[in-house]
This record gives C-alpha cells, sequence and structure tokens, in this order.
C-alpha cells in the first residue's frame, strides 16, 4: 500500500525534493500529503506548492511570542501533522527539537535525517565540524544518518548511514555537495526500508488475525 509521508522542513527542502521525486519516479512507493515548515520562506515550502502538495506553516518565535508554551507549539505541531494522516513523518532539515508531545503522537514513526554519522556532531554546523575535526588531523571521514527520533538530539535507533570520506582539497562548500548527495540517497533508501518494513509488518498482523 503506498505510504502518506508528512515531510518537516525549515530551508531550502533539497532532501524533500529528492523524496517528492523518487515518489514520482515509482522508487518509493509514497506519496508526499503535506509539508509543513516553521520558516514562511523556506524554499521547500515552494518546491511543495509547485509539486502540488499541501503546505502548512508553523512559527514557533509567534507561538511563544502570543503566550504559547514549547509543549503546546509540540501538540499543535503533532495535530497539524496528524491532519494528513501520516504512515510516516520525515524530518528532512527541521530544525527545531521535537518533544514527547509530539513523538508520543507518532511512536516509531517519526524519521530525522542528520548530515553526520551516529554519535558526531550533533546539533548544527554539522558539516562544518566535521571539517575542522579533519583539519585538525582529528578524522579522515564524515557521513549522514537517517534515524528514529527520540527526544535527545539527533540521536535515536539507526535506520541507515553512509559514509563520506573527506577529501585534502575539501572546502565547505564541496565537502556539504557530497554530503548532500549522500543525503539524496540515503533518505530515499531510509524511506523505502521502513515503509516496506511497515508493510510487512501489517501483513503479518493480519496473516496473524485470520489464523485460527
Ligand atoms: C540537511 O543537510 C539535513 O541533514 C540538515 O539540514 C539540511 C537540510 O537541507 N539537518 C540537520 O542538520 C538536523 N540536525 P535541505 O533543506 O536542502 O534538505
Amino acid at each position: 500500500m503506498t505510504s502518506r509521508l508528512v515531510v518537516l522542513i525549515s530551508g531550502s527542502g533539497s532532501n524533500l525534493a529528492a523524496v517528492i521525486s523518487a515518489c514520482a519516479g515509482g522508487r518509493l512507493d509514497a506519496t508526499v500529503v503535506a509539508v509543513l515548515s516553521n520558516r514562511r520562506a523556506a524554499f521547500g515550502l515552494e518546491r511543495a506548492r509547485a509539486a502540488g502538495i499541501a503546505t502548512d506553516y508553523a512559527p514557533l518565535g509567534a507561538w511563544l511570542r502570543a503566550g504559547g508554551s514549547r509543549e503546546s507549539y509540540d501538540a499543535d505541531l503533532a495535530q497539524r501533522v496528524a491532519a494528513f494522516g501520516p504512515d510516516l513523518v520525515v524530518l528532512a532539515g527541521w530544525m527545531h527539537i521535537l518533544g514527547a508531545a509530539f513523538l508520543d503522537r507518532f511512536a516509531g514513526r517519526v524519521l530525522n535525517l542528520h548530515p553526520a554519522l551516529p554519535g558526531a556532531f550533533a546539533g548544527t554546523d554539522a558539516i562544518a565540524r566535521a571539517l575542522a575535526a579533519f583539519r585538525r588531523g582529528e578524522i579522515d571521514h564524515t557521513g549522514v544518518m537517517v534515524h528514529e527520533v527520540v527526544a535527545e538530539v539527533d540521536a535515536g535507533p539507526v535506520v541507515a548511514t553512509a559514509v563520506v570520506p573527506i577529501e585534502e582539497d575539501d572546502d565547505l562548500e564541496r565537502l556539504s555537495a557530497r554530503v548532500h548527495a549522500a543525503e539524496h540517497r540515503l533518505l530515499v533508501e531510509a524511506i523505502a526500508a521502513v515503509t516496506a518494513g511497515a508493510a510487512s509488518n501489517d501483513s503479518n498482523d493480519s496473516s496473524a488475525k485470520e489464523s485460527p
């Protein structure tokens, strides 16, 4: 069964574009039913509209200034996402930490993409920090990962990883381009694996129910 994806973004949405294109090209048995952003100017919203996908905008700053709490923002965001009936929620460059008020609503069904390997460079500017570590002689590669989201930042059960070697003449632009290319592939593979796993669990469940 075709899986319904809701994608949360904060920026350019190049990973969103990779997912949309994989759905359109039949490489993913899925459809992006909605894209939500915390930033009105996020280019990913334009990509979504151009593809005819529903969009929503949920700014945290305005919510807090109006007297809302962080927890109530997460609960409201969960409600907005749930309205689209997702099988899987994908954080593709979403730059807010989500707490229990969001995560409990979609237990085990929220994936995050991060431009570093598990346990390394959590948080922002991961690629720049990896390049700095390379220049200090501490590492010779970085990578990307997709993981299930838990309350801890850029941590949680790992779904897929890819290593990206760092080259002597890399600057931030060159390294970022290779990391992003790896992300575009890995995110599609991870969604394919998770949605296929969910589908086979569903069919196992139904056959179990049908057994006497
Ligand atoms: C991606 O590199 C993603 O891994 C990163 O934001 C970028 C979004 O790019 N996410 C994080 O750093 C999360 N901690 P995009 O908007 O072009 O897809």
